[in-house]
């Protein structure tokens, strides 16, 4: 078993997901010695804080070990295959989790490498990040049938794409607010349209009117520097800032999956502001990503 997107993961299993993460959060001590004797391989090829600390966190609070492998300092660099790397890999460590640009490669990682593998982030996804989103959500009673999510910036990239199809698959109602030059993925919309409403707009004002959540991420994803200027103009009139916040529900929750870019995306006043919740949701990464691991190891 792996956890390699949001698009392949049914609401059933979300769920369990969430569940699990709960129990962990309230009853860490019952799953201390859980992982004892395994070993979670991390390899990197883009930059990382949060998914790093917490898988490694997670795995020692679960009586178990994570190796970080930094991409520029494994034989990858030199040219060794996905495909060999995987497979020694599989031959050493019970389950591996990667970043990496190109979804295609996580692909090839899960087809070699004979253990469970998790996406840590791709250009297409973040499923890690979407769940453990979802239980924040849940915590803050926002994770009801007919809720407005609203997703608000950049929604072609790997944040869009999974909290869309995750929100969906709960029954929440999306939408999505984003320059015409910049659409969602279409097959990522059309998957989630199966599921619940969703709507594309680019006016910020209307499309974030009675939001209950609103999520916004970087306008420059990891990857996308060349693209800098350009977008800083494209999205400067998505910015969530407090006259836009006015528009939303009373007690909306403000969400951004970090690192933000203040001043950018969104402003102080706002991600300090009394309707964030975004460091709640950096506590929840640890939470989940131990839900992950002992539900992909099959120990829970
Ligand atoms: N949100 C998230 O994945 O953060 P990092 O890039 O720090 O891991
Ligand atoms: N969209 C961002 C998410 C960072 C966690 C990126 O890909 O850089």
């Amino acid at each position: 078993m792996n956890l390699l997107s949001i698009m392949e993961l049914k609401s059933n299993e979300i769920e369990k997901y969430l569940a699990l993460a709960s129990k962990i959060k309230q009853t860490p001590a019952n799953y201390a010695d859980s992982l004892k004797g395994k070993t979670m391989a991390m390899i990197f090829e883009k930059p990382s804080t949060r998914t790093r600390v917490s898988f490694e966190v997670g795995m020692t609070q679960l009586g178990g070990h994570a190796i970080y492998l930094d991409f520029t300092s494994t034989q990858l660099s030199r040219g060794e295959t996905l495909h060999d790397t995987a497979k020694t890999l599989g031959r050493y460590v019970d389950i591996i989790m990667a970043r990496l640009y190109k979804h295609s490669d996580i692909l090839e990682i899960a087809k070699h490498a004979g253990v469970p593998v998790i996406n840590g982030l791709t250009d297409l996804e973040h499923p890690c990040q979407a769940l453990s989103d979802l239980l924040t959500m849940k915590e803050k009673g926002k994770l009801k049938a007919g809720a407005k999510f609203v997703f608000i910036g950049d929604c072609s990239f790997n944040m869009a794409n999974s909290l869309l199809l995750a929100c969906a698959k709960q029954k929440m109602n999306v939408t999505l607010i984003c320059p015409k030059s910049h659409p969602p993925n279409a097959d990522y919309v059309n998957e989630a349209k199966r599921y619940s409403k969703v709507e594309v707009v680019d006016d910020p004002q209307a499309g974030i009117k009675d939001a209950d959540v609103i999520y916004t991420d970087t306008w420059i994803s990891m990857g996308l520097e060349d693209e800098k200027s350009e977008r800083i103009k494209r999205f400067a009139p998505y910015q969530l800032n407090e006259r836009l916040l006015e528009h939303a529900k009373n007690d909306a929750i403000v969400m951004h999956c970090l690192p933000a870019h203040r001043g950018m995306e969104i402003t102080n006043e706002v991600i300090d502001g009394p309707h964030s919740v975004v460091f709640d949701q950096a506590e929840n990464r640890l939470h989940m990503q131990k839900a992950i691991v002992l539900s992909l190891l099959g120990k829970a």
